[in-house]
């Protein structure tokens, strides 16, 4: 049973199913609130025939619930007005609110990131190419523009300059590349779309303050744990902190106890590059590409697909502090003879935890335990109702982690889902 206040956390690397699980939560929840990443999320929910894909708006606007965006996000105002305008087209009213302190994303840092993307050739990360990286960089080195400038002329034009000029001389001299963009247009554009969103601006935090105790509330994560910036598979990691405890430096709220459920995908899959341990190039790889629709929601790449990885679950359950699971897209496991989960990591003998850098990484062994596969009736809505093999890796999966599962999802539709 989960109680509000709740965050969802992705506990692998992203595209876990925290759209749908969010949805599903924001049913009886007064507010839905994302607190970190931009619009490099992808987060789909399925209602009935229809297929919400959401980028940057909390997964709370498809049930109309006030949906929060706070000063942890950078954002993209374009993305702001094309997705509200997208849901308008859906029949969908948005009730949302923008934080005043977000850090905005500006052209400059879409093009930066496809630059430096670039010129690390192989060793490229793999970004989504949406501006997320530099927009944290100029954040954090004192530069970024914040909502709160963009409604100030004056503020607005000086910051754009010193930003454009710095990021065109970086463009042109360092990387010897077209920068392609100009200044004025930019600036017209941009007071422009501030004009258009302002209608929208409120203070989240203090809202989350107000309300936390007596209104019920979910934290929506974007991303996964291990692409943290800090405890994920750095450098192939994205530029926030996905992890539950950054909802309070995010939204600006004070340190309590929450409800934190983690988002399980119940096999593995990662879209750009760095390590994957438990990764498959083999048929049953391939299964979990085709049956799960293992294409990125942002960019369309294809999902890197692989076996569950209950080493890193350990770890991700420590930093995160799971109160409970839910497990995504069982049904996807349907018809393979056999199921596997890595259940130990060694480095030369010896077991290891999951490894703080990449090198540690490489040099890890798997170690699996091997599950004889199930068929998974998407029509249950118990777990009695599930084959005993299914309910064998389930049970597994929570003694392994010590926590309980409190979900189970069997399908995209809201009604394929357990509730425990
Ligand atoms: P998110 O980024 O964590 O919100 O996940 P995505 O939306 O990027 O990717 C999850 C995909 O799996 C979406 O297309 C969902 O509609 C779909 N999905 C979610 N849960 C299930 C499930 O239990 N079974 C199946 N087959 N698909 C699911
Ligand atoms: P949701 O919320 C999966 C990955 C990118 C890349 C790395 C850095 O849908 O789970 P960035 O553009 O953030 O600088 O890219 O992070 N990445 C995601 N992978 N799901 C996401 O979001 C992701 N957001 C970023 O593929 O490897
Ligand atoms: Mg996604």
């Amino acid at each position: 049973m989960i109680k509000y206040p709740v965050v969802v956390v992705g506990s692998q690397y992203g595209d876990e199913g925290k759209g749908k699980v969010t949805d599903i939560l924001a049913k009886d929840a007064d507010y839905v609130v994302r607190y970190q990443g931009g619009n490099n999320a992808g987060h789909t929910v399925v209602v009935g025939t229809e297929v919400f894909k959401l980028h940057l708006l909390p997964s709370g606007v498809i049930y109309g619930k006030p949906s929060l965006i706070a000063s942890g996000v950078v954002l993209d105002p374009r993305v702001v007005v094309q997705e509200v305008a997208k849901m308008k087209a859906m029949g969908k009213e948005v009730d949302i609110m923008i934080d005043p302190l977000t850090s905005i994303i500006m052209p400059y840092h879409n093009v930066m990131d496809g630059i430096s993307e670039t010129a690390l050739k192989d060793n490229m990360i793999g970004t989504t190419k949406r501006g997320i990286g530099p927009a944290y960089a100029d954040k954090y080195s004192r530069k970024g523009i914040r909502f709160v400038d963009l409604l100030d002329k004056d503020i607005f034009k000086k910051k754009l300059h010193e930003n454009f000029i710095l990021n065109k001389k970086i463009a042109e001299k360092v990387y010897g590349t077209d920068f392609g963009l100009d200044e004025d247009e930019i600036y017209k554009e941009y007071t422009n779309l501030a004009q258009q969103i302002k209608k929208y601006l409120g203070d989240v935090s203090k809202v989350v303050h107000d309300n936390i105790d007596s209104k019920k509330i979910v934290f929506e994560s974007a991303q996964g744990t291990f692409l943290d910036i800090t405890f994920g598979t750095y450098p192939y990691v994205t530029s926030s902190h996905p992890i539950s405890g950054a909802v309070f430096t995010d939204v600006g709220f004070a340190p309590r106890r929450l409800d934190c459920v983690a988002i399980v995908k119940a096999y593995t899959t990662r879209v750009g590059s760095g390590p994957f341990l438990t990764e498959l190039f083999d048929e049953d790889g391939k299964h979990m590409l085709d049956i799960g629709h293992e294409y990125g929601t942002t960019t369309g790449r294809p999902r890197r697909c692989g076996w569950l990885d209950l080493v890193m679950l350990k770890y991700s359950t420590r930093l995160n502090g799971f109160t409970s699971l839910a497990i995504t897209k069982l049904d996807v496991l349907s018809g393979l003879k056999k199921v596997r989960v890595a259940v130990r990591y060694m480095i030369e003998g010896r077991e290891v935890e999951f490894p703080l850098t990449i090198d540690q990484l490489e040099k890890c062994t798997v170690e699996y335990r091997e599950f004889d596969g199930f068929t998974i009736d998407t029509n249950a809505k118990t777990l009695e109702e599930l084959e005993p093999n299914a309910r064998q890796y389930l049970r597994f999966m929570e003694d392994f982690l010590g926590v309980q599962i409190s979900i189970v999802s069997i399908g995209p539709k809201r009604d394929e889902t357990i509730i425990v």
